[in-house]
């Protein structure tokens, strides 16, 4: 009988990805382009239980993929989460770190808990991930992890200490993880973007809308115009790079933040 071939040749269908944060925005996109790669593709999000997101994300991603609540804040719901798809699709060998919020602040009045909750979720939510998936990714000599960090962890600015602090623990956690998992076949890369057109940036658009009294047709142009391309980045430029990162065509692909970020520092 003819040996399992190794894993890092194996067919796309043989391998389960994760993508926290993939009901909308970036890790939709990263959801869908693994899941038309031909990966079993779970998806996790606070309110990926809820019949309606499930609907929407299905219509999405174009075909079955699993969606699972998960709060990548809370352990609990992390273990419960793993649980859930290593039962239906076995074990992760794939992990994109998608799931992420912010609020914008200025240091004097900055609440510990706008604090506390983007340190939580942004940064240890992909630790909690990153733990969960390790222990199978080197039981299985082979593994991804694709943390979406941002400019934000490089460049500072003003009303975003909590978000800026976050993304850069995130690049940090990323090359150590990177580090550690060489010798066991895992990479794991940080993707910075500039401005992406999801959902979070619509808040963007809002408040530059209500700040400087014009419609949300000209904040747009502001954050467009804000980058020396003049265009704001897709949430499918950040979404391919994550799916070249997975191919088989990317062995030595680890241990670095690549920005996509139009030309733009921020
Ligand atoms: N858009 C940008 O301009 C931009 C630029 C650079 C980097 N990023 C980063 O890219 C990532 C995706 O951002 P996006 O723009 O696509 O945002 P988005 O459209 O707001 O999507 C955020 C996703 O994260 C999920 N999420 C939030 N808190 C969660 C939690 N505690 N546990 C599990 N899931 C959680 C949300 O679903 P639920 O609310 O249902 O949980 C949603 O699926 C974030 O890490 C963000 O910081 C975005």
């Amino acid at each position: 009988m003819p040996a399992n071939p190794p894993f890092d040749r194996q067919h796309p269908s043989a391998r389960t990805a994760i993508v926290t944060g993939g009901t909308t925005g970036i890790g939709l996109a990263c959801a869908q382009a693994l899941v038309a790669r031909g990966y079993k593709v779970a998806i996790g999000a606070r309110r990926a239980g809820d019949a309606s997101v499930q609907a929407e994300v299905q219509s999405a991603v174009g075909r079955d993929a699993m969606l699972a609540p998960l709060d990548v804040a809370n352990r609990a719901s992390v273990n419960s989460f793993m649980a859930s798809v290593r039962d239906a699709l076995g074990d992760p060998t794939i992990l994109v770190n998608a799931a992420g919020i912010y609020h914008e602040a200025f240091l004097h009045n900055h609440s510990d808990a706008a604090w506390e909750d983007q340190i939580d979720i942004n940064l240890s939510g992909a630790f909690r991930m990153t733990r969960a998936v390790f222990p199978g990714m080197i039981g299985a000599g082979w593994g991804r992890i694709a943390n979406i960090a941002s400019t934000a962890g490089t460049k500072g600015e003003r009303g975003y200490a909590a978000y800026c602090a976050s993304k850069a623990g995130l690049i940090g956690l990323s090359k150590a993880t990177a580090v550690e998992g060489a010798p066991h076949g895992i990479s794991c890369i940080a993707i910075s973007p500039t401005w992406v057109e999801t959902p979070m940036m619509e808040n963007a658009f809002d408040r530059i809308a209500t700040a400087q009294g014009i419609s949300r047709a000209a904040a747009r142009a502001v954050i467009a115009g804000s980058n020396p391309q003049g265009r704001i980045v897709q949430a499918s430029e950040v979404a391919a790079m994550v799916d070249f990162f997975c191919t088989d065509a990317a062995p030595a692909l680890t241990n670095v933040d690549i920005q996509i970020n139009a030309g733009a520092d921020w």
